[in-house]
């Protein structure tokens, strides 16, 4: 059996270090907020080059947080994609704010920028890129037409830890910039977290208050806030795999570079990469118009893949927007497939392209 996504193999691989860092935990009496929190939120920071960091509950809540730090509420308007995870759009409505929607560029998959500038009126207060798959917005474009219009931009970078852009971090572009480190996520807890970086400190502070009650000082609410706190444990762990993030993230590149090589010639759309962009390779996603044989074919085979997404957002209940033009993110989501990437898989790689192979050879 191969996964697409495989967390426990890296508990595995990481067993020792892991479970020294919760026993550390137990044993010093701090659950909320305590030192594990404070160091991760330094070396976080760092890592995506911001100064500021907040741990938070789950990137759903990052998301949320930074919209109610910017002001973003109801009346306003969020410039976003649909082909995303449909927390991206769930934290905009939780703000108060509506999701309008631009198509993607069909190479990238992320924002496509042409579409941005029409898309602006009075109402629109943010634009929300986000890095699906491992794969940078372009942000130079989205930071250029933010500033002339005066938006906030928040980057959504729940899919990208360590993803660079022209030798820049991605997180370090928009004002404020959400992770989730749900367990599957290029730097995953073993349970939920996020964060919110910004280089503002204004913002920063703002989140700060937001992630616990409106908190200034301690039973005094200064502002009406939430509980989304990163859990202690899951600090020491995200500490333990922080370290480890550029190996997982070499990891997950080298295995891309072998499905590139493997795969070539067969008709499947390989994922592309941007000039001056590193892809972090959260998913490794290629495209085939008649994608369901194959699929069938690798399940009887014993391996899983995943659609990210099957349904794009607009056409979801929640969140429809039925009178949009959005042809590449409809047409993407009847195509994509994402294929077992994950920096634990090593050599299965092969049964994954033998498979793959076998399939084509026969159709
Ligand atoms: C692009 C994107 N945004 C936001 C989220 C939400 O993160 P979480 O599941 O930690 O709330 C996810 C995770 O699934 C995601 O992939």
């Amino acid at each position: 059996m191969i996964l697409c996504s495989d967390p426990h193999a890296q508990f595995l691989d990481n067993k020792t270090a892991i479970e020294s860092a919760i026993a550390r935990v137990l044993d010093s009496g701090r659950y909320i907020l305590g030192p594990e929190t404070q160091a991760f939120e330094k070396e976080f920071a760092e890592f995506t080059g911001n100064k500021y960091c907040c741990g938070v509950a789950n990137g759903t809540d990052a998301l949320l947080l930074a919209l109610k730090a910017c002001g973003i509420g109801a009346g306003d308007e969020v410039i976003t994609v649909s082909l995303t995870a449909s927390a991206t759009v769930s934290a905009i409505y939780q703000s108060g704010a509506k999701a309008i929607y631009v198509d993607i560029d069909p190479r990238s998959y992320t924002m496509d920028v042409n579409q941005l500038q029409q898309k602006i009126n009075s109402r629109t207060k943010a634009i929300l890129p986000v890095h699906l798959y491992g794969h940078p917005a372009a942000m130079g474009s989205i930071m250029e037409i933010a500033n002339q219009n005066k938006l906030t931009v928040i980057e959504d970078c729940a899919q990208a830890h360590g993803a660079t852009l022209n030798d820049k971090m991605v997180g370090s572009f928009g004002h404020l910039a959400c992770f989730s480190f749900y367990p599957t996520k290029n730097l995953g807890a073993i349970g939920d977290g996020g964060a919110v970086v910004s280089n503002d400190k204004a913002l920063a502070d703002k989140v700060r208050l937001l992630r616990e009650y409106g908190w200034e000082e301690k039973f005094n609410s200064s502002i009406h806030g939430w509980n989304s706190r990163l859990d202690e444990i899951q600090a020491a762990i995200l500490r333990v795999k922080l370290e480890k993030l550029p190996h997982f993230n070499k990891c997950r590149a080298d295995l891309a570079s072998i499905y590139n090589t493997e795969l070539q010639g067969l008709g499947l759309v390989p994922p592309a990469v941007r000039d001056g962009c590193t892809h972090v390779y959260h998913l490794y996603v290629v495209r085939l118009s008649a994608r369901e044989a194959l699929i069938g074919h690798l399940k009887d085979k014993g391996i899983t893949v995943g659609i990210h997404y099957p349904v794009p957002v607009h056409q979801q209940t929640a969140y429809r927007a039925l009178d949009t033009d959005l042809g590449f993110t409809e047409q993407a989501c009847e195509e994509i497939i994402s294929l077992p990437m994950y920096p634990e898989l090593g050599s299965k790689i092969e049964t994954v392209c033998d498979a793959i192979k076998s399939f084509f050879a026969k159709n």
